[in-house]
């Protein structure tokens, strides 16, 4: 009924000045016209960029005003990319006719003369050198070609381990800087007696014993390139591709002023070789090279090789010949002065009680490496957190030494290491 009375009454229409006062119902004095004069300023600002020329501004290209179009297509023309090729010989060399035999892989040889930009003195027969494409003139000479995966070995970044770092081991850290160290600062007297110095050092030794840190310790010290490889590293999918890597290694090595090789794990590469052909003969062909490349058929500059295993015993014998790797140290277990001054290093940076008897720790940890003493000290460290304290007391080496030496026993690497030597 109601909806009925609604219907029933009279409809009032609204005239043009309701419209427009409920159109500006809300609204402020002034809506209008502020509104009125931002559309103005868009105009404006559009008509000053169209005049301007700035349509992108995110494409981040410089003012159209600063353009200059001749000469970026000028430029454009000269850059060319550049073809590489190999300079195979040098016709005339340093006159002034000099020509340059140059080979582009898969198109010709063409005899060529040299660019604006390098010096004659600058390409040498041999040399990987970019050519331009319309009179194949030499542009600029460029690096050997080196595989990425070679180049990343390089070891540039310092490790922070240093000689203090190593406990014991004063005889190995002795022979090491001899070998490594001394043809570098005196190569004066290697030259005086007529001998040449050693080539390469084999470390061999239990697991655990500190070679790798002996190696970094070298890194560190040394101002020579430092070039780290892991045996398995060289171990490829191709035929072929392994011994390329030890080639351009050696290459690259060759290139720097002085350089250290280090090849940790080498077993896995330097197996002595079977008569059965199996399927390894792409790993012995990979140490093949190694040991061509010790040989030095080239001149080999001041490299120094470092190999590091643990199953010497494993290795090829043409490897470990005199004239190779002429030194061989060994890393025997620690004794028992070495193994305190070993608990100490580990214990440096923790906080530990004032008066531990390290000696007695070590004389509890008979046949140890360093690698168990540090874990020793991690252990005991845990303790200490366990308990929820701050410091680690003697106690707690105790408990950890109880924990890891003798719990761990079945684990340790030491007595089939003897067994096998
Ligand atoms: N003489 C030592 N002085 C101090 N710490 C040592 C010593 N020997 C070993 N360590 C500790 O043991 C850890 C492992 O040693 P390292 O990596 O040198 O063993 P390795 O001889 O190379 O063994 P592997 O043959 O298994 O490679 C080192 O990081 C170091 O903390
Ligand atoms: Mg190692």
């Amino acid at each position: 009924m109601a909806e009925k009375d609604k219907d029933d009454k009279p409809i009032k229409t609204l005239t043009a000045e309701d419209i427009r006062l409920l159109k500006t119902y809300g609204a402020g004095p002034y809506s209008a016209k502020i509104k009125k004069l931002e559309g103005d300023i868009k105009d404006i600002a559009k008509k000053v960029n169209e005049v301007s020329g700035v349509k992108e501004s995110d494409t981040g290209l410089a003012h159209p005003s600063r353009w200059d179009l001749v000469s970026d297509k000028q430029a454009q023309q000269e850059e060319h990319p550049l073809q590489v090729a190999r300079c195979t010989k040098i016709i005339n060399p340093n006159t002034d006719d000099a020509k340059y035999v140059i080979n582009i892989k898969q198109i010709a040889k063409f005899v060529v003369g040299l660019g604006d930009k390098v010096a004659p003195t600058d390409i040498e027969e041999g040399m990987r050198v970019g050519v331009d494409r319309t009179k194949y003139q030499i542009q600029i000479p460029l690096p050997p070609k080196i595989d990425a995966s070679v180049t990343m070995m390089t070891v540039e970044e310092k490790p922070d381990v240093t000689y203090s770092d190593i406990g014991g081991c004063k005889e190995q850290i002795d022979k090491m800087r001899e070998v490594v160290e001394l043809p570098m600062l005196h190569p004066e007297k290697f030259v005086a007696l007529g001998i040449d110095p050693p080539k390469g050092v084999l470390l061999y030794g239990p697991p655990g014993t500190g070679k790798t840190l002996l190696a970094r310790a070298v890194a560190n010290r040394t101002d020579a390139c430092f070039i780290r490889v892991i045996g398995s590293e060289l171990v490829q999918k191709y035929v072929g591709e392994g011994a390329r890597m030890v080639r351009e290694l050696f290459q690259m090595a060759r290139a720097k002023k002085a350089c250290i090789i280090f090849f940790d794990e080498v077993d896995a590469i330097g197996g002595a070789r079977h008569d059965d052909a199996s399927g390894d003969s792409e790993v012995q062909r990979t140490m093949l090279e190694i040991v061509n490349q010790l040989d030095g058929f080239d001149a080999r500059g001041n490299i120094k090789v470092l190999m590091a295993t643990n199953r010497p015993d494993t290795l090829d014998p043409a490897l470990m010949r005199p004239g190779r790797l002429d030194r061989k140290v060994e890393f025997g277990l620690p004794d028992l002065e070495s193994r305190a001054q070993i608990f100490k290093i580990h214990t440096r940076a923790m906080n530990i009680e004032r008066d531990i008897r390290f000696e007695l720790l070590a004389r509890l940890c008979p046949n140890s490496t360093g690698a168990d003493i540090r874990s020793v000290a991690t252990e005991a460290g845990m303790y200490a957190i366990r308990a929820r304290r701050k410091t680690v007391t003697e106690k707690d080496f105790l408990d950890a030494v109880q924990k890891v030496i003798k719990g761990y026993q079945k684990f340790s690497a030491t007595p089939k290491y003897m067994v096998y030597n």
